[in-house]
């Protein structure tokens, strides 16, 4: 597996951004365990109720918890792109009905919207449906696009906002999908909302910038945070097989959700799901689960394989215990 190995902080633009260093939270974050390995202790309750410990009674040496920064639940998310036949279909809703899903996570897959009906009326209801796309406004004379309330009519639960196929070669831009999201929002859609920077910003030590301009835009937008998941995807990372490494999502991931907390609420940047997405896959989904504030993953095209799949959403088990 390929990792970039580019530092964020690479010589460059001198802004805040770049400048930034994510803080240390205390509170939900990786801990050890001294008060276990020490029974005399009795500072257990020290631990947040939401810190996932290994159970007390079958006294196995702890040697470490990994805990959610976020409060949200682990959210997987499977786009399917512009890929798929009726037949393929057919076969990869079959797997992932047949597929053992950890009951602790959200699921969610997006379909080619021609074949949203099909994966309704066949998938369990265990997992529920995005779009890849909405049209920003109320539906009418708009040559091609789908609107919110068809996609709500078809059983979709969530949409896919500001991937970067759309932004780089579609030409969408931050206003756009910033309006987007609040259209969706408001009218009772999820909203996976997608930012990354591209290689070049990487590179030019503009990752911070790019992502945190391209959150704002949402942020200036939407009525409120309640049904959005921030999907993380640096474009380099995406379909290319050079995964971010767990440091690399990490980090940004931390610095999202510092973002957050100064800019919309300390509510806000505890509950909001920040997931990775990027080359994800069977064999690289358990070391990112395990890194704090990595909340889940949207996958590309791992998720067009059930099994597959099914292994990444089950990567919350990694995120639970590190040992
Ligand atoms: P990938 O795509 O997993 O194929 O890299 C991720 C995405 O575009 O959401």
């Amino acid at each position: 597996m390929a990792m970039l190995s580019t530092s964020l902080s690479a010589a460059g633009s001198k802004s805040a951004a770049t400048l930034y260093s994510p803080p240390n939270f205390s509170g939900l974050r990786r801990s050890s365990c001294p008060k276990l390995d020490n029974p005399s202790s009795n500072s257990l309750h020290l631990f947040d109720s939401r810190l996932r410990l290994p159970s007390l009674s079958a006294r196995r040496p702890c040697r470490a918890v990994v805990a959610m920064a976020g409060t949200g639940k682990f959210f997987v998310g499977g786009n399917w792109k512009c890929n798929g036949t009726k037949e393929s279909i057919t076969k990869l809703v079959s797997d992932l009905n047949d597929a053992k899903l950890e009951s602790d996570v959200d699921v969610v897959v997006a379909p080619p919207f021609v074949y949203i009906d099909q994966v309704k009326s066949s998938l369990t209801d265990r997992i529920e449906i995005s779009a890849q796309n909405s049209w920003v406004s109320k539906g009418g004379a708009f040559t091609g696009e789908i609107s919110v309330e068809q996609l709500k009519d078809i059983g979709a639960k969530w949409v896919i906002l500001g991937h970067s196929e759309r932004r780089h070669v579609i030409g969408e831009d931050d206003q756009f999908i910033g309006k987007k999201a609040a259209y969706a929002l408001n009218e009772g859609l999820g909203v996976i909302a997608c930012i990354g920077e591209l290689l070049e910003d990487r590179e030019a030590g503009k990752t911070f910038d790019v992502c945190f301009t391209q959150l704002k835009a949402y942020a200036d937008a939407v009525p409120s945070w309640d049904n959005i998941v921030i999907a993380y995807e640096p474009v380099w990372a995406i379909g290319t097989g050079k995964v971010a490494s767990p440091q690399q999502a990490q980090e940004v991931h931390a610095a999202l959700r510092d973002w957050l907390k100064k800019n919309v609420s300390d509510e806000v940047a505890s509950k909001t799901r920040i997931i990775y997405g990027g080359s994800v896959n069977g064999g690289n989904c358990a070391e990112l689960a395990k890194e704090e504030d990595i909340d889940g993953f949207l996958v590309g095209g791992a998720s067009l394989k059930g099994p597959e799949f099914a292994t990444i959403v089950n990567a919350v088990t990694s995120k639970k215990v590190a040992a």
